[in-house]
């Protein structure tokens, strides 16, 4: 069924690349400027959103191995992510149950045993208390109901989301919307984890902005890659996710083949977004691979930090790790240096509040999707949340 729709959206794609046409949406859309940079609407995205929806936190291919771990933070929340011995994923909240201290520092490894750093309690892959540091001296404990506390989490395509609030009512699979079953052409859980880096930048949502925008990739890119680019996009979105694609006339060539033979490459280009916070698009320095971008709201709306991730589909060897490298540096110089540079300075003017209102025009309709997926999450209370992306099950 998500191949037939990949077909759908690139026989879509090469009609209007011939017409030279967009699906444009129906009016240019305002949003207020003061959202950029309001402490009281930031708030709310990060109560309302960040804490309410699943947010894809780690790649399978980040903690592929039983007794593989990951320790994190998302929004100011610390996370651990441990697989255990049966394959099976688990999140929990990096809090031990004794006096609260992170039980392991943020960064990856692998173990049977999660032993807290301040009196050695221990906890195992599945979370659960196995060690109290000299127990007669400490007091009576049942330690089956002390163990650390867990987050609802799903592991589909090679991604993997964690809902960071444990009493969460919301359905995973109702989030996804049938996303995952197009992410999955990708193949991740089989891809090579290559590097990772953590850059800085303006509002999460002027930053998050670009990855949905290609009407600028041949003006602010012009320097770097942009100049042969085209500024059109076509997008297709499932719930809140969307896929960016620019008109390719390549398509062309694949016309007369069975579409069944078409290279699912070609069928999965452009950019691949995972609402509200993650941009995955593709690259082929050092062979097939792409780049995974994990946005998150900083410590004040003015700032954010992403998590640039670069995934290899085959494991490379020297000369194409060399390739990726030089790849991946290129991609930070664009994005830091182009367009958060960009942003940085978007967002001071902005905060003069001289205007009301910033644009989205109606060939930006992937920015339009966003900004009211947001409005709309915002004002539903949990009730409502299930209900949003029950309507938009695919
Ligand atoms: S806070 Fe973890 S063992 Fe004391
Ligand atoms: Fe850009």
């Amino acid at each position: 069924m998500s191949t037939e729709q990949l077909i759908e959206m690139a026989r879509h794609n090469l009609a209007h690349s011939r017409a030279g046409t967009i699906d444009q949406t129906d009016k240019v859309l305002q949003v207020p400027a003061r959202h950029y940079y309001d402490q009281d609407r930031w708030r709310l995205e990060i109560d309302r959103v960040f804490k309410r929806v699943p947010l894809m936190l780690a790649m399978t291919s980040e903690l592929p191995k039983p007794g593989d771990y990951k320790a994190m933070e998302a929004v100011g929340f610390p996370i651990l992510l441990s697989r255990s011995d049966e394959g099976q994923v688990h999140a929990f909240v990096n809090m031990c149950s004794h006096r609260g201290s992170q039980v392991m520092l943020n960064g990856k490894g692998n173990t049977n045993r999660f032993t807290c750093p301040y009196h050695a309690w221990s906890y195992d892959q599945q979370g659960d208390l196995v060690n109290i540091y000299a127990p007669k001296d400490f007091g009576d404990v049942d330690k089956s109901c002390h163990g650390l506390t867990k987050l609802p989490v799903i592991e589909r395509a090679g991604l993997i989301w964690v809902t960071l609030n444990p009493q969460s009512t919301l359905d995973m699979n109702n989030f996804l919307c049938g996303y995952d079953a197009m992410l999955s052409h990708f193949g991740f859980e089989n891809w090579h984890f290559f590097e990772s880096r953590t850059i800085k930048g303006p509002n999460w949502k002027i930053a998050y902005d670009g990855y949905l925008d290609l009407y600028h990739l041949p003006i602010l890119h012009k320097n770097t890659f942009g100049s042969t680019m085209p500024n059109q996009a076509l997008y297709n979105s499932w719930g809140p996710h969307q896929r960016a694609s620019s008109p390719d006339p390549s398509l062309a060539k694949l016309e007369n083949d069975d579409p069944q033979t078409w290279p699912v490459d070609t069928l999965m280009n452009g950019v691949w977004t995972i609402f509200p916070h993650v941009s995955i698009a593709s690259f082929y320095g050092g062979g097939r691979s792409v780049m995974i971008s994990q946005l998150f709201p900083g410590p004040t709306p003015g700032e954010s930090y992403t998590v640039q991730n670069y995934l290899m589909a085959d494991e490379p060897d020297e000369s194409q790790k060399e390739q990726a490298r030089e790849q991946f540096k290129l991609l930070e110089y664009v994005v830091q240096e182009e367009d958060y540079a960009t942003g940085l300075r978007q967002q001071q003017a902005l905060r003069t509040g001289a205007k009301q209102h910033v644009m989205f025009g109606r060939n930006e309709g992937g920015g339009q999707r966003f900004h009211s997926w947001l409005n709309q999450i915002i004002a539903a209370d949990d009730r409502e949340l299930n209900e949003l992306f029950v309507l938009n099950l695919s």
